[in-house]
């Protein structure tokens, strides 16, 4: 699964704000980067926590957890059911860290790991640390607020994130992360292509609007958080086979990230609510009456699409 290499401009792709832990600041993390919705990467963000030693050793992983069922899968994260349920398989947690672990050629993914409350990996939530640069964690609007990926091999197709601010954090491996701005000129044939994995059969369905395609790139290594904000594009692979880790931390975003109808992003996610699209409605249902409370005043509905 090719995510990246097909993506016009890479060579001239631009660098993503780098900030180590230990100088970032709450205050300047969410007025710049938070408020702005603009991405940053955190270099040592959570390589000071357990999870760090103890989830290498996929027995600690399978004890603590009872070594429940789960699924797992030969192919890198898609965005819908369809192409995500073909070679689906099942099996105890250890067993399917065991063929990650194995892995030498192909991929096996094993994504959206919860941490509720109640279920069997909860435990696991014992083992996460502190941001040092973000205390304030309201409970995300839609995403839950803890999921991890465990994989070999396995990146994810390009999507972005309707509402709830993410860190993409590394624990245990390196990812190279594509990132596009929702601002892009040329929003209605990127949404298309990318939506649909077009890019996938080669770069020629980008022919049209190449130059309209402005790439950010980032690194993002063991021990590293990429802030991730709502309506960005964005794609992953891993640099290798090995066993990763990614865990993704998200919390609610500030609501009037909803009503900034200037971004082609927000009238589209709007625009499906209204006509009842699956997630963009439950987005709504949880989100609406604060961003109606926020937005009263203004003129919404003309600036739909
Ligand atoms: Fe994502």
């Amino acid at each position: 699964m090719e995510i990246l290499k097909y993506i016009p401009n890479r060579v001239d792709a631009m660098e993503v704000v780098t900030y180590e832990a230990s100088e970032l600041s709450e205050a300047h993390f969410v007025e710049n980067h938070v408020n702005l919705n603009k991405p940053c990467l955190i270099k040592g963000a959570v390589s000071h926590w357990p999870v760090m030693q103890k989830w290498h050793d996929i027995d600690y992983l399978a004890d603590v957890t009872g070594n429940p069922q789960v699924r797992f899968y030969e192919h890198s994260n898609y965005l819908d059911h369809k192409n995500m349920a073909r070679r689906e398989q099942q099996g105890r947690f250890k067993d399917a860290l065991q063929k990650i672990v194995d892995n030498e050629d192909g991929i096996v993914s094993m994504p959206s790991i919860f941490c509720n409350a109640s279920g069997p990996f909860s435990p696991l939530k014992n083992d996460l640390g502190n941001f040092s640069f973000l205390s304030n964690i309201p409970a995300p609007l839609y995403y839950p607020e803890q999921r991890f990926f465990m994989y070999s091999g396995a990146g994810t197709a390009w999507h972005f994130h309707q509402i709830d601010e993410t860190l993409m954090c590394q624990i245990k491996g390196t990812k190279q992360v594509g990132l596009l701005a929702p601002s892009c000129i040329a929003f209605k044939q990127l949404y298309k292509d990318l939506m649909q994995y077009k890019y996938l059969d080669g770069p020629t369905c980008f022919d049209n609007y190449k130059d309209e395609i402005k790439p950010w790139e980032v690194t993002v290594e063991e021990g590293d958080s990429l802030y991730i904000p709502p309506f960005w594009w964005h794609g992953v692979e891993p640099v290798n086979k090995n066993f990763g880790i990614t865990l993704a931390q998200c919390w609610a975003s500030p609501i009037y990230k909803l009503a900034d109808f200037n971004k082609p992003m927000v009238r589209k996610i709007w625009k499906d609510a209204l006509l009842d699209k699956g997630l963009a409605r439950l987005i709504m249902k949880h989100g609406m009456p604060a961003i109606l409370s926020s937005i009263k005043n203004r003129k919404l509905v003309a600036n739909m699409e």
